[in-house]
């Protein structure tokens, strides 16, 4: 009985049958693919499946009901039986690409959509082939020839799904159900402020591997090592026994490193010129290991706190920040390298040093750009609002979620805070959820610092939060001047606060509409998002404990939460226009403000200086 009878269940002649089996999903239970299949993909060639692929939408899961998936293409004098799906390319989707800006008709849709594409391989060799997907918004089960290999979940994490042993000489047909319904078990859950994108909307390829490869490599300073030891890692995609060589260019020529069962660590006396925003040195990597090679550019810096303050490379930094989403108008959640070069440019305007990936993991150029220009960066899981935080299953999601996160980027200097989760109400289930997801972090990389953007403690009125315990540094989201009109409540929530550990204002701003001018009193104008800024600015330059502040956030985006004149499905805390360009008075009044900091550190006069003063305002 092979995998697909199994499937399909003995005897399948009822026409019938997928109608009345509510239970379809409960075949693909079992093939989820995770943070362990992930294959290491720094310096490998991959054979690109970008494209256009069939497309059609699937609103009532059609496809795994009645298994269009098993149909192989012929024309309809051949089909048995009438069908309701075919290959014909009549309706294409480009991937990657997000399907509600491809067709009015499909701005809404939540539900599954099917991708079809076919490609020919040759086999014959002993090469390893694993299909990548850069990202799929939400749930992917994926079909090769007909047959289930292979389904992911989670909406901002690449995966990987081998499919070696079902592929066939000549021509093969790749089939991927996307379904981004938004369900409370799901991580995020139903009730999000962005918009609920769908689809193929990363890069899809497939990469060929010899038989035992590299699935996984980190390079990092040795947290106390005074700048002194490296620590590498390797994991193979065997249990295998053999020796590693890894050179750093112009630091170590060829170190040897042992592997037993598949997997090797080393730690090495070296001396790196050490990563910072200033002096973003990055260091060519590669890594032989049987027939597999890998590369990296690594930037080696170390970040800690001691005490209120957050230590890179030993010294005290401040995070002058911005948060920002991934949305565009015209290509939804899809990311394009002139749209990050845009993104690091507005921030370097700003006179950023650190940027706030929310609340999901972007897309993994947006941190190698990062390396490069010499941005520090916290990146997050959507463990946002009131998720089923009693849910077992959704527990796995979660960390399964972070543990993707952390193998992706690890490698990556600008990345220093993990961030766990959004606004979550602090009760117990939470509370058990969130810790455990802050000791996954800690486990999967003991290098970062450890985050979750909390709310007040309105009982106290305090910066105090139960899982601040297993948390690195505090990240605050307050609204003072916006969702809580009087700027005095900052004051006295700062006065009130005495927190053990940094604070990070994650979130503060508020709305306005580009171009609307009026008194700073009346809501959406511009001179009522510059009067906060300038009471939130200098009112958070008093406390001392507060390390960062990272306001929310860069560009207007859409939300159909957001439903009034001014908003018009949009987010309109930008500092620019959905547009990413009209910039808002807002805009000077951060970038002379983080100006001011930044020549404070520099060795301005008289230590820290204000935050913002009125003549520096906006132009
Ligand atoms: C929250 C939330 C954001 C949201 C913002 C807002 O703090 O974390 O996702 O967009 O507030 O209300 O604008």
């Amino acid at each position: 009985m092979s995998a697909q009878d199994e499937l399909d269940g003995p005897g399948q002649i009822d026409p019938y049958h997928h109608l009345h089996d509510e239970a379809y999903e409960r075949r693909f239970a079992k093939g989820y693919v995770g943070w362990r299949d992930m294959v290491f993909m720094g310096g490998r060639a991959a054979e690109s499946l970008d494209g256009e692929w069939r497309f059609a939408i699937d609103p009532y899961d059609e496809g795994l009901r009645q298994k269009w998936y098993a149909d192989a293409p012929a024309p309809v004098e051949a089909w048995p039986v009438p069908r309701d799906y075919d290959t014909n390319a009549e309706v294409t989707a480009p991937v990657p690409s997000c399907w509600n800006v491809l067709r009015r008709e499909w701005t809404y849709l939540e539900g599954a959509a099917w991708y079809t594409r076919f490609f020919t391989h040759r086999t014959g060799t002993d090469e390893r082939i694993v299909l990548r997907v850069g990202a799929a918004n939400y749930e992917a089960r994926v079909f090769l020839n007909g047959i289930f290999v292979g389904a992911h979940r989670g909406g901002s994490t690449p995966f990987f799904i081998e499919l070696t042993g079902h592929l066939v000489d000549g021509e093969n047909r790749l089939q991927i159900q996307v379904d981004n319904r938004r369900r409370p078990d799901r991580v995020p859950m139903q009730h999000t402020d962005w918009f609920n994108y769908g689809g193929l909307y990363r890069e899809v390829s497939l990469v060929r591997l010899p038989p035992v490869f590299i699935r996984d490599f980190g390079a990092a300073l040795v947290p106390g090592s005074g700048g002194r030891r490296l620590r590498f890692d390797v994991t193979l995609s065997d249990p295998v026994d053999g020796t590693a060589t890894i050179a750093v260019d112009g630091l170590i020529d060829a170190l040897a490193l042992p592997v037993s069962g598949g997997f090797g660590s080393i730690e090495v006396e070296a001396s790196p010129a050490l990563w910072s925003p200033d002096t973003p040195r990055l260091y060519a990597v590669t890594v032989r290991c049987g027939d597999d090679e890998i590369g990296d550019r690594v930037g080696f810096r170390e970040i800690s706190v001691d005490g209120r303050r957050i230590l890179l490379n030993g010294e005290p930094i401040f995070l002058r920040g911005i948060c920002v989403h991934e949305d565009d108008v015209a290509l939804g959640k899809t990311t394009s390298e002139a749209d990050l070069v845009r993104r690091f440019d507005h921030a370097r305007a700003l006179n950023c040093n650190f940027l706030r990936l929310a609340h999901y993991p972007h897309h993994e150029r947006a941190a190698e750009l990062a390396d490069e220009l010499g941005f520090l960066l916290w990146e997050e899981i959507p463990v946002y609002w009131t998720i089923a935080f009693e849910a077992a299953d959704t527990f796995a999601d979660a960390d399964n979620q972070l543990r993707e996160m952390v193998r992706r980027d690890r490698n990556r200097a600008s990345v220093i805070i993990w961030g766990i989760g959004n606004e979550n109400a602090d009760t117990d289930p939470r509370h058990a959820f969130m810790s455990r997801l802050a000791a996954t972090a800690r486990e999967a990389d003991g290098t970062r610092l450890v985050s979750a953007a909390c709310l007040i403690n309105r009982a106290h009125f305090r910066i105090e939060d139960r899982l601040a315990a297993h948390l690195d540094v505090i990240g605050l989201n307050e609204y003072f001047g916006w969702y809580e009109p009087s700027m005095e409540g900052l004051e006295r929530l700062l006065a009130n606060s005495d927190p053990d550990r940094p604070v990070i204002i994650t979130e503060t701003g508020a709305d306005a509409v580009a171009g609307l001018r009026g008194p700073a009193t009346t809501f959406f104008t511009e001179d009522c998002q510059e009067a906060v800024y300038r009471a939130q600015l200098t009112t958070l330059a008093r406390a001392g404990y507060v390390q960062g502040v990272c306001p929310w956030i860069l560009y207007d985006f859409r939300t159909e939460r957001r439903q009034t004149v001014f908003q018009r499905g949009y987010n309109r805390k930008g500092l620019v226009a959905e547009d990413k360009t009209t910039r808002k008075r807002a805009f000077d009044v951060l970038a002379a403000c983080w100006a001011e900091r930044r020549r404070a550190e520099n060795g301005g006069a008289g230590g820290q200086a204000p935050l913002a003063t009125t003549n520096q305002g906006a132009s």
